[in-house]
């Protein structure tokens, strides 16, 4: 039998580099990190300043067409998105086929993905204005597909989107108004939720929006890439974690406990890490955590949820502790976005399971905006890593009355 080494005499040079460490995949114009001293720009701009001062409408546009809106452009826009912010009646009769207690996640990849059948008529990923008119299509009817996801997992009717409404505020109708009555979202839940939203909207080659561009690599239409994009998302190393940070907390349950939850994340032995620490790219504290800790004391002041108050309590302590700790030191391990993300949807009344369908609705605009960037750049070509083999060298086949 022939070994492995003789079957990659002829293969050429290649190099190994699991989990994509320092291998950059594309030229990207969209999203810049510098993760050693913890800057964020979209499109230049800093991220604590959108955050801040645009609406998330504003920073959807930058992201995708690469500038700043004018007034007039901003309008047209809105005008756009909220032109297609509805689905289609038989995608609701698709969506209302999920099991009742499906999670949230699973019916938003589902209905993302069965897009592509409702928008197949159109389909030519070489066109420049059906690429657009689709970007457009996902940015808006996707925060109607996460409500929607809502409301089957409650069993209440699914509500049409209000367009007078600004984005986060029709969002929060959609979850939150029933036929018998109105929701009128107060504004700091509007502008906590369009920072959250701001911050998530991208992070350049992150699991997620990597699988999105492999998926279109090949050409493949555009709602079938953010369905994978979304099932990238779900795993608690990636968007799951703002979930998992949630049930970690109520875990560790009173700050008394919390040194010895910090030990158990020390103990190679135990699968148990502290859910929302640690990045692959920042060895710095994250921006954007920085930031939505700040908005988390003024949210949990002026919310009924501020009885959650003890969890944030908890954050503070298990960040503090960490944070003093020389395991997470010598590794840089701080906190990250999904630390008190979870802990402001809650103050909010947006349940658990819906966290990372939070992210999935901000994450959609840079996905769409790689999306966008991948088809017009000259020198896409399909993404096709290559491996190394460690299995069998060349056998001949056995009858089975022999083996
Ligand atoms: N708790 C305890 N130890 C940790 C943690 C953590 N949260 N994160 C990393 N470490 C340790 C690792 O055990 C490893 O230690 P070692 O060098 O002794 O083996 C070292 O720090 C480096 O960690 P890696 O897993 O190699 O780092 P990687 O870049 O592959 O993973 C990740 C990054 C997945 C984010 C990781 O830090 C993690 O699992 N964090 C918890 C989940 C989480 O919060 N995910 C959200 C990320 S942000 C986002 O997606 C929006």
């Amino acid at each position: 039998a022939l070994d492995i080494s003789s079957l990659y005499r002829d293969a050429g040079f290649f190099t190994y580099d699991p989990g994509f460490m320092a291998t950059a995949s594309c030229h990207s114009a969209i999203t810049f990190i510098d993760g050693e001293k913890g800057v964020l720009l979209y499109r230049g701009y800093p991220i604590d300043q959108l955050a801040t001062k645009a609406s998330f409408l504003e920073v959807a546009y930058l992201l995708v067409y690469g500038e700043l809106p004018s007034e007039e452009a901003l309008n047209h826009f809105e005008h756009l998105i909220t032109s297609h912010t509805m689905l289609n009646e038989n995608l609701k009769r698709f969506l209302s086929g999920f099991h009742y207690d499906a999670h949230p996640m699973a019916i938003l990849c589902g209905v993302v993905g069965s897009l592509s059948a409702f928008y197949h008529e159109s389909i030519d990923v070489n066109d420049p204005r059906y690429r657009e008119v689709s970007a457009h299509r996902l940015i808006a009817k996707m925060p109607t597909i996460a409500a929607a996801a809502y409301k089957h997992f409650v069993g209440e009717p699914i509500m049409y989107p209000r367009n007078d409404l600004r984005y986060g505020a029709n969002f929060l109708h959609m979850m939150f108004a029933t036929p018998c009555e109105d929701y009128e979202p107060g504004l700091l839940a509007e502008k906590a939720l369009n920072l959250l939203f701001i911050l998530h909207a991208d992070h350049e080659q992150n699991a997620s929006t990597s699988t999105v561009r492999l998926a279109g690599s090949s050409g493949a239409n555009p709602f079938a890439c953010i369905a994978a994009g979304i099932a990238s998302l779900w795993g608690p190393a990636h968007g799951g974690a703002n979930e998992a940070v949630l049930d970690m907390l109520e875990q560790i349950g009173h700050v008394k406990n919390v040194a010895k939850y910090v030990d158990k994340a020390k103990d190679k032995d135990d699968p148990f890490r502290l859910m929302g620490f640690g990045h692959r790219v920042y060895k710095h504290y994250d921006p954007r955590a920085k930031i939505i800790r700040e908005v988390c004391h003024q949210v949990l002041e002026e919310f009924p949820g501020a009885s959650d108050s003890p969890l944030l309590e908890l954050a503070v302590k298990l960040e503090e502790i960490a944070l003093n700790d020389e395991y997470f030191v010598e590794r840089k391990l701080y906190p990250n976005v999904d630390f008190y993300s979870g802990i402001i949807y809650r103050a909010l009344g947006i349940p658990r399971n819906m966290f990372t369908v939070m992210f999935a609705v901000a994450r959609t605009v840079g996905w769409v905006s790689h999306w966008m960037e991948m088809m017009s750049d000259p020198a896409n070509r399909i993404g096709r890593p290559r491996q190394i083999y460690h299995g069998q060298g060349v056998r001949d086949y056995v009858p089975i009355s022999k083996r």
